[in-house]
């Protein structure tokens, strides 16, 4: 048995001004992902991917959670009970939407509004900046009932917090709040819930004025270098720097322009204006 929820409602979204509020939408079961979610999440990725009128993609949740991690049901329990090619099968399409998260071509921002577990790390992870409320509570729960921090979840923790703080996270089974998870380095800031959206679309709108094809290839270049060497990383940013321009010559050079000859804006002070591309 499944819950009674359509798969196509386990994931809502709307576009509003260039920015795209996809949320968890199962807030009976507090959004944890069952095989039903992660399919629908990834084909709402797919079809706002590339989509003109989305700029930014914030990922939230509906009701108390963000997310309560996997369904410990639906996605442990009944596909261990059908075998290996049912578990297998479920961990790719939890894994496949997080990972094409982590590359999205539009800037990410996880809102997180409440409860965040174990799996929910995947996507906090992937998304490229996240806030949360400061009341919210992250919690490496699997050691509460017996698992590892599996799906990616003690990799997330070891790339975002100092070992000693990983560690005592993912052995203690403690949860910590919104303004903590700022302290150790799992989100950027915390925020008055009722003031969390309105920050979060203060970010977003900044993003919105950034050079697209400047922001794709920063936000890859962040993840992609913490894993070289200095040396490779200075070859990587040179290549990827001649990728983009070739992408964005004129965007380039419009900013250029508007700083040296029209003196209309300081590259150190804010972004140059999109709108007068030609
Ligand atoms: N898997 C399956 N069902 C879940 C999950 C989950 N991860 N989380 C919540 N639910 C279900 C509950 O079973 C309950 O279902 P029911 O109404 O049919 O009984 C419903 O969601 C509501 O949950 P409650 O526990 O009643 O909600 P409450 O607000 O009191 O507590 C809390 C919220 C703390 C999040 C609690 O539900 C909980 O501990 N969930 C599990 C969190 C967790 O450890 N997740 C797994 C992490 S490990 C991993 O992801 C690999």
């Amino acid at each position: 048995m499944t819950s009674e929820r359509s798969e196509a409602d386990t994931v809502a979204y709307s576009v509003e001004n260039g920015i795209a509020w996809v949320k968890f939408n199962r807030p009976e079961k507090r959004n944890c992902m069952s095989p039903q979610l992660n399919r629908q999440m990834m084909r709402v990725l797919d079809e706002l991917e590339y989509d003109d009128s989305v700029g930014v993609l914030v990922l939230t949740g509906e009701g108390t959670a963000w997310s309560a991690g996997m369904d410990l049901k639906e996605y442990f329990r009944e596909n261990e009970a059908k075998g290996l090619g049912a578990v297998r099968q479920a961990q790719s399409e939890a894994y496949g939407w997080w990972r094409r998260l982590r590359w999205y071509q539009k800037p990410t921002i996880a809102m997180v509004n409440g409860w965040c577990f174990g799996g929910g790390y995947g996507p906090l992870h992937a998304c490229d900046l996240a806030f949360a409320a400061d009341d919210a509570q992250f919690g490496l729960s699997e050691i509460n009932w017996g698992i590892l921090p599996g799906g990616g979840a003690t990799k997330v923790a070891t790339n975002l917090m100092p070992m000693r703080k990983a560690m005592y996270h993912a052995m203690m089974g403690e949860n910590i709040d919104g303004t903590t998870a700022a302290e150790w380095g799992l989100i950027n800031e915390a925020h008055p819930a009722d003031a969390l959206r309105e920050r979060v679309t203060e970010v977003a709108n900044v993003l919105l004025e950034k050079n697209p094809v400047a922001l794709k290839a920063t936000k890859d270049a962040v993840r992609r270098v913490m894993e070289m060497t200095y040396d490779n990383a200075e070859d990587y940013l040179i290549r990827a720097q001649e990728a983009a321009n070739s992408f964005d010559n004129d965007g380039r050079k419009e900013g250029i322009k508007q700083f040296i000859d029209d003196k209309t804006y300081k590259p150190g002070l804010g972004s140059y204006d999109r709108t007068q591309q030609g």
